[in-house]
């Protein structure tokens, strides 16, 4: 996993505050919510709820504790974020 911390934005999701910052973070449909290979774990702050969309992809699904679809999810304040990588990198 890997660590970062992201500035709050109600404009852009979790998802391209990562992408700007040219962190990897795989996003196989493109943000539409049916992937979930850019899944976050929150760590810390406030972001907003799940939208209906996002409910939709993890029904069924096992969902762990403060994990997230980054690309449905806006960051309300500074968040600290824990993202998976690949098996090949620390
Ligand atoms: S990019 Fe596919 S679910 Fe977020």
């Amino acid at each position: 996993m890997k660590k970062i911390k992201l500035e709050a934005s109600l404009t852009k999701p979790i998802l391209e505050i990562i992408q700007d910052k040219e962190i990897e973070i795989a996003s196989s449909c493109g943000g539409n919510a049916s992937c979930g290979t850019c899944h976050v774990f929150i760590l810390s702050g406030e972001v907003s709820k799940e939208t209906s969309i996002e409910s939709e992809f993890w029904k069924g699904r096992k969902k762990k504790k403060n994990e997230r679809l980054s690309c449905q999810t806006y960051a309300l304040e500074d968040i600290m974020v824990n993202l998976r990588q690949k098996k090949n990198e620390v």
